[in-house]
């Protein structure tokens, strides 16, 4: 076991989401929709669409090799100093083979690197970041780091409600001990898990099956679950209230699991009320002001982290991590030595809250992820363009499909499948 004043948690964050796009306004068009309803009621105006050279792997590889890239005053990782490597997926390419092995070997780390897949809808990559932290706290990683990948396309049937709530992309993050971003408060989380049946995909569908409304109720009460578990971690390991304090006055900033941006705001309503109703003396004054409250609060702690969701969609296992880097890439300066709190949510279900606070020089990193460069650079795609790739990658035995563009930043990307076996290339 490592002391535990050891700070352990995410080193380096690299970002990835495919070059095309689908604004919004054209799919409300197209399905007679209140453009409204989907840039206002749901908070989203264009949805990531991977195009038929991307799949869970080529994502998860091209988030992966800037992680690894990510410099900042102390230098590259050396793919050498992985020992562990995690990739979260509900989006796999095969129910054996893993999408990790194939980015181990894209990435191309050490044979002794133990690499496996892991999966319980988005939750999956906090699971995988929990996973890492600890197997390093425990003192077996021995120095090594970890690389902990959460990548998805996330897809519902054309038509359905769910569709303007999918996107695609992946967020890798190399956990490692004297973290250059956030050093997470290990062990002081709070977990809620509870079998549910909100959203599901049986293993002979390529497209989710959701119970929308019932998805909201089972987020906001896994929430209620996993911030009661962490108030009372938090209260004991982590932080002592002032007078008339509350526990969200600690937290410089609230990160959500984000499957489309007005959840967040459904989600921190409810927080900010819990955590007032914690004292009695603030109480009656959320009775009366309670919507103007939460709203301020929203404003200052969760707005900031939500630009890149706006404009991607619903990453599943990567949502709430391409918040954090959205979030860091914007606001590091202002956020070095707060802490940060996060909820992670997948449906089935299982959820937690942690924190974690922002490293000193985490700034300089952060300038580093090239998220708004990356949206920058996206072109966007009609709906029937947007359907086509919809169809194509549904399809189990794929045709050999086209090549990247010139222009690709990939650099990796799906070459097609030979005899049932998936091949991938460098540009
Ligand atoms: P819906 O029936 O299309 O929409 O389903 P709605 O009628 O509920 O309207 C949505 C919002 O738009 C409402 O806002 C309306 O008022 C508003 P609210 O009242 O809720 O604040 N609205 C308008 N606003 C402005 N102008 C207008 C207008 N019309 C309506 N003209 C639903 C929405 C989210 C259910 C659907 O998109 C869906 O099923 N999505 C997929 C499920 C989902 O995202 N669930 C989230 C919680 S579960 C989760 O996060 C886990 C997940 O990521 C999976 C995993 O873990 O792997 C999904």
């Amino acid at each position: 076991m490592l002391d535990g004043k050891t700070k352990i948690g995410i080193d380096r964050i690299g970002v990835y989401v495919p070059d095309r796009a689908l604004p919004l306004t054209d799919l409300a068009a197209a399905r007679a929709v209140p453009a409204e309803k989907l840039l206002h009621g749901l908070g989203v105006h264009h949805m990531a669409v991977a195009p038929v050279y991307e799949d869970s792997v080529t994502l998860a590889a091209n988030a992966a090799v800037r992680a690894l890239a990510m410099a900042g005053d102390c230098g590259r990782t050396d793919p050498g100093e992985i020992g562990l490597l995690i990739v979260a997926t509900e989006s796999a390419v095969d129910h054996a083979k893993p999408v990790s092995i194939f980015v181990h070997e894209l990435l191309g780390l050490a044979a002794s690197c133990r690499a496996y897949e892991i999966k319980h809808a988005c939750y999956g990559g906090t699971a995988a970041l929990m996973t890492a932290t600890e197997w390093i706290a425990s003192g077996v990683a021995r120095g090594r780091k970890a690389l902990v990948v959460a990548s998805d396309i996330a897809k519902y049937p054309p038509h359905s409600a769910g569709e303007p709530t999918q996107g695609a992309g992946a967020v890798a993050m190399v956990v490692a001990e004297s973290p250059g971003l956030l050093a997470l408060d290990v062990g002081a989380s709070g977990v809620h898990a509870a079998n549910v049946y909100d959203f599901w995909r049986p293993l002979d569908r390529s497209q989710a099956l959701v119970d929308g409304k019932y998805s909201l109720d089972c987020y906001l009460a896994a929430l209620a679950g996993a911030f009661a578990e962490y108030r009372r971690r938090a209260l004991a390991e982590l932080v002592a209230l002032g007078d008339g304090e509350l526990l969200t006055d600690h937290l410089a900033a609230i990160l959500y699991h984000t499957p489309f941006p007005r959840m967040a705001w459904k989600a921190h309503r409810a927080l900010v009320e819990d955590d007032w109703r914690t004292r009695a003396d603030r109480a009656a004054r959320f009775a009366a002001e309670g919507e103007a409250i939460a709203r301020r609060s929203y404003a200052e702690k969760v707005e900031p982290s939500l630009w890149a969701a706006q404009a991607v969609g619903n990453t599943y296992t990567a949502s709430l991590y391409l918040c954090l880097a959205a979030l860091l890439e914007r606001g590091a300066d202002r956020l070095v030595g707060r802490r940060l709190g996060m909820f992670s949510y997948g449906s089935g279900s299982c959820a937690e809250f942690y924190s974690g606070v922002v490293a000193p020089g985490a700034q300089h990193l952060a300038r580093e992820i090239g998220l708004a460069a990356m949206l920058e650079r996206r072109r966007n795609v009609t709906v029937a363009e947007y359907e086509r790739h919809h169809a194509t990658a549904s399809l189990r035995a794929e045709p050999a499909p086209e090549r990247p563009p010139r222009d690709f930043a990939g650099p990796f990307f799906y070459r097609g499948t030979d005899d049932d076996r998936r091949a991938y290339a460098h540009v």
